[in-house]
């Protein structure tokens, strides 16, 4: 079995670690259980690009049980957990290509690693793997139709939104199930999930009391609203910024203060964008901040802050803790928050000078800074990444279209003992499927 991890004495750890996470998720164990009875995915490889975390190994578990040969690698950078990557491949035996702050050209080679694996399914968690592989197929004259996977699932908002475009382009090789869009994906996952995780890494980061702070939330979809509605938990004052009418609306009738970002520069203490869109947070916002604001993100790419503004901004930049890069603004030019007027350094009496704090270099600060979404919530989220494999397994010979197919998991009572699960999908001619009308 091929891997690249960081380190393999870590395994006893992340065997733990993995245990604790999968005494929580009761659904995927469920669906373990009758994968390991029926083997839906016997012998079927399949290529997982996505966080390395004690929830994503529950799902690995799953799928190896279902008989599939799993490649995996990480979805984010930063986000691998190293201890877990170990176990996975040392004690389930799966080909894991991940190890925590690999440079890009180390994240590509791993990606790399996973299509090496002919992958006849692809996993995909903001749609890296499967960019990749539209690109090598267009740099090879697009020739290779038989080697393209069947189908894949997506993971997230920010790749569900990649593969539309390329659907629209008419571009898209094969069919993505948009794992996101399913209601027991974002009602729990984007909102629950990452409300809680966002606030936990930005705790751990900085152990910055949040009761009496002003708490900036960008973007109030799934994600910001559950980011929103935890720190206002906590005891924030919490201020929402969203460029959609009808989302700040809904923001002010859910009890926030909403305002543009400009306004609101000068008045966070934290700041977390989530919107999955680029350059949220620029100069013009840094130059207003108070002295020592904190600044984070929890959207999938680390492009929502304008770092390479805040680099020409900034004097200096140093690390003060793990993951938290302080930046000093205040010997050069400023904007007068009262006046709005561009102060030259000469004119300034006393140079200012404030820092901000800006958490794991921009990346998602859930998982780089805490351990992500609970297994609870994972549960749900991956429940329906196995059901969408097995869909595409028994699906595939039909004559499907290349869409980003809408797929909709019925999860029923899952906390009351006996889970039903239905699946059904919007793509004709993709038959529904209706799993185990009395339990899994
Ligand atoms: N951190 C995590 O673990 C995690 C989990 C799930 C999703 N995500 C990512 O979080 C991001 C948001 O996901 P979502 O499901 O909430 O998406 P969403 O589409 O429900 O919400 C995004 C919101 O941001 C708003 N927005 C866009 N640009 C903006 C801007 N410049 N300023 C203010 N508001 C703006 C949009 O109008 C929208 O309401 C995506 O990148 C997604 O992939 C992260």
């Amino acid at each position: 079995m091929k891997c690249d991890i960081k380190d393999k004495s870590l395994r006893k750890l992340g065997k733990k670690r993995i245990e604790w996470a999968l005494n929580r998720m009761s659904v995927l164990e469920l669906i373990r259980k009758r994968f390991d009875k029926d083997k839906p995915l016997k012998s079927i490889n399949i290529g997982a690009c996505l966080h390395i975390t004690t929830e994503t190994a529950g799902l690995a578990v799953a799928l190896k049980a279902a008989g599939a040969n799993l490649s995996l690698c990480a979805s984010n950078p930063l986000s691998t957990q190293d201890d877990v990557a170990a176990s996975l491949a040392y004690d389930f035996g799966i080909s894991v290509f991940a190890i925590r702050a690999e440079s890009r050209k180390t994240y590509y080679k791993h990606i790399g690693s996973v299509l090496e694996n002919n992958p006849r399914i692809t996993m995909d968690d903001g749609a890296d793997l499967v960019s990749t592989i539209h690109s090598s197929f267009a740099a090879k004259g697009n020739k290779t139709t038989n080697t393209l996977p069947w189908g894949s699932t997506e993971e997230t908002t920010t790749g569900v939104i990649r593969l539309r475009a390329l659907e629209k382009e008419g571009r898209l090789l094969y069919p993505v199930i948009a794992v996101n869009d399913a209601y027991t994906k974002h009602l729990f996952d984007n909102r629950y999930g990452t409300g809680q995780s966002t606030l936990d890494g930005i705790i751990r980061a900085t152990n910055k009391l949040i009761a009496g702070s002003t708490f900036v939330v960008c973007g109030y979809g799934w994600c910001g609203r559950g980011v929103a509605r935890r720190a206002q938990g906590l005891g924030a004052n919490v201020i929402v910024c969203e460029v959609n009418p009808l989302y700040a609306l809904e923001a002010v009738m859910d009890g926030f203060r909403v305002m543009p970002l400009k306004e609101a520069s000068g008045l966070g203490d934290i700041f977390v964008t989530v919107t999955g869109d680029t350059n949220v947070i620029t100069s013009e916002h840094f130059i207003r901040m108070k002295d020592k604001a904190i600044v984070a993100n929890a959207g999938h790419f680390n492009v929502e802050i304008d770092l390479k503004s805040l680099d020409k901004l900034a004097a200096g930049k140093r690390d003060v803790k793990p993951l938290v890069t302080e930046y000093s603004i205040g010997t050069k030019s400023y904007t007068s928050a009262g006046t709005g007027k561009v102060i030259p350094r000469r004119a300034q009496a006393k140079p200012q000078l404030k820092r901000i704090y800006v958490l794991a270099q921009g990346r998602l600060v859930n998982l780089s800074c805490a351990e992500g979404h609970p297994a609870e919530v994972m549960d749900l989220s991956f429940a329906n990444q196995a059901l969408a494999c097995e869909y595409i397994a028994k699906n595939h010979d039909n004559s499907f279209r290349r869409d980003v197919v809408e797929f909709f998991v019925m999860i029923l009572q899952p906390l009351a003992g006996s889970v039903r699960l239905q699946v059904f999908s919007s793509a004709s001619p993709w038959k529904s499927l209706s799993l185990n009308k009395g339990g899994v």
